[in-house]
């Protein structure tokens, strides 16, 4: 049996004393939640959830992370740094940073491989846009960038790996992938991974779907056989609404 996993991404949002504000209001909330609860905040928020999360059942989780140990790149994360933190979860491939920040494929894939070398738990992010949707190119572009993502990467890494099905056209937009929509594409994804391993392997990953996730709609999808749990964004950053998510 998978667990559900419900991830909220902040994305660029909550200073330090809100993160702490926010963990402090959710943690009772989800304290006996079904669905391990993670939070992603930014970089510089990651030292105050670590400390506001000691004692709760809620996981702290990055957004980034840089595939190289040290050394000359300015501006990037490692994943020694994060551990240190006591992060253990790490977002990798957000359709945002593959469209602001230039990421890439083979960028992801070396982060999951670093990610997956340290010992962190890597949230690979997958999903089409809007164009590719009507193109019809949905699972083959999905099951390219999850094939990508998982170049190089063991059987029983593998089976440590989330993957999150976010299609563009569903972040932050209000408009939701019918449930129908995104189990279709979480069973790929499933498929997919049973091709590249085994069975054992396909039915130890969790995926989750990603994409105006909200209070109202987490437990119908949710409740989908290849859905375990949810990446959600705006609906991350309400304690109450959050708490429903977790515990759908
Ligand atoms: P959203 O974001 O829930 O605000 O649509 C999801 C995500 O980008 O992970």
């Amino acid at each position: 049996m998978r667990q559900t996993v419900a991830a909220g991404n902040w994305k660029m949002n909550k200073t330090p004393s809100e993160t702490r504000a926010l963990i402090a209001e959710l943690a009772p909330l989800v304290k006996d939640a079904k669905n391990k609860v993670i939070v992603c905040p930014t970089a510089v928020c990651l030292p105050a959830a670590v400390e506001a999360a000691k004692g709760t059942n809620i996981l702290v989780g990055a957004q980034n992370l840089y595939f190289e140990d040290k050394g000359a790149f300015t501006g990037e994360i490692s994943a020694d740094m994060l551990l240190d933190l006591g992060v253990s979860y790490v977002i990798i491939g957000h359709s945002e940073r593959r469209q602001y920040f230039a990421e890439t494929d083979e960028t992801v894939n070396k982060k999951v491989l670093k990610a997956l070398e340290k010992g962190l738990n890597p949230i690979i992010c997958v999903g089409e846009s809007l164009e590719q949707r009507e193109q019809g190119i949905t699972a083959d572009l999905v099951r390219m960038q999850v094939k990508i993502a998982l170049q190089g990467v063991s059987a029983e890494q593998a089976k440590t790996v989330i993957i999150a099905y976010e299609p563009i056209w569903a972040i932050g937009t209000g408009k939701t992938a019918t449930t129908e929509q995104a189990e279709e594409v979480c069973k790929t994804i499933r498929d997919c991974i049973c091709e590249l391993y085994c069975a054992d392997v396909a039915e130890a990953v969790i995926i989750q779907y990603g994409g105006s996730v909200n209070a109202g709609n987490s437990a119908e999808l949710f409740s989908q056989a290849n859905i375990d749990g949810g990446l959600v964004g705006g609906a991350s950053l309400k304690a109450a609404d959050f708490a429903v998510i977790a515990n759908s």
